[in-house]
């Protein structure tokens, strides 16, 4: 299965082997499918609110898993904001190719429905755009960091990030970990996100300059 660069970033981050992996919003099932060629979860629930994405993917998984024996699945049409996590068992929901005001809202929902599956879960998400917002809207969930990634494909800007409650790194709205100062393409990020923010001024004034100054400083860590 080849994956997107911004896929295979978050393909990658899948190291522990999981009860269940959520692929949310899964459209294609892209990366749902190479998780379940690498068996590296018992069970990989795929969940899309699209009826005729979710009948395409059953026929292409049932082909997908013909001669092979793969981890049990599952294809869910409903929305993500609804999705019941069973309490015990060790789970990650991947939320990405969503704007990031949905993914969060989608994220906050998931919290406040699943209390009690909270100490085994974690979120791996690659939001478009609004990252400042959503890390904001994560910490204010208690979420920690277990990793972050600045990931470029098709000369566009991703950030990946691991958080779950139970991680021990504190989350920065700009990203503590993720700067490298001597990639050159990490300044360009930088420069695409001042340039945002400063056109942003003129909305709220206070709000917009406090987070160009920590933008300006992502460097000096
Ligand atoms: C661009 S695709 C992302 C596909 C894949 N995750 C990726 O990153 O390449 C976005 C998908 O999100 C789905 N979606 C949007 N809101 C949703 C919701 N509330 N619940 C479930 N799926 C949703 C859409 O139907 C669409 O298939």
């Amino acid at each position: 299965m080849k994956l997107s660069k911004r896929l295979n970033a978050i393909n990658s981050l899948i190291t522990q082997s999981y009860d269940i992996v959520w692929d949310c919003c899964c459209d294609h099932g892209f990366l749902g499918m190479a998780l379940l060629e690498r068996g590296i979860a018992k069970q990989i629930n795929f969940v899309d609110i699209i009826p005729e994405l979710m009948e395409a993917l059953e026929q292409s998984l049932q082909q997908f898993e013909q001669g092979k024996s793969l981890p049990s699945w599952q294809v869910r049409c409903e929305d993500v904001a609804q999705i019941k996590l069973p309490t015990a068992a060790k789970q990650v929901v991947v939320i990405a190719g969503v704007g990031g005001d949905l993914c969060l809202k989608l994220i906050e929902q998931i919290i406040a429905n699943n209390p009690q599956s909270l100490h085994q879960l974690s979120f791996i998400i690659c939001p478009i755009q609004h990252l400042y917002k959503v890390r904001e809207g994560l910490k204010a969930c208690n979420l920690k960091l277990e990793n972050e990634q600045i990931i470029v494909e098709n000369k566009r800007f991703y950030e990946v990030l691991h958080v779950s409650v139970n991680a021990s790194q504190t989350l920065t709205q700009t990203g503590g970990q993720m700067w490298d100062k001597h990639n050159p393409q990490h300044h360009l990020y930088q420069q695409q996100l001042l340039d945002h923010y400063t056109r942003m001024l003129n909305k709220d004034r206070l709000y917009y300059q406090k987070v160009i100054t920590e933008y300006q400083r992502v460097f000096e860590c």
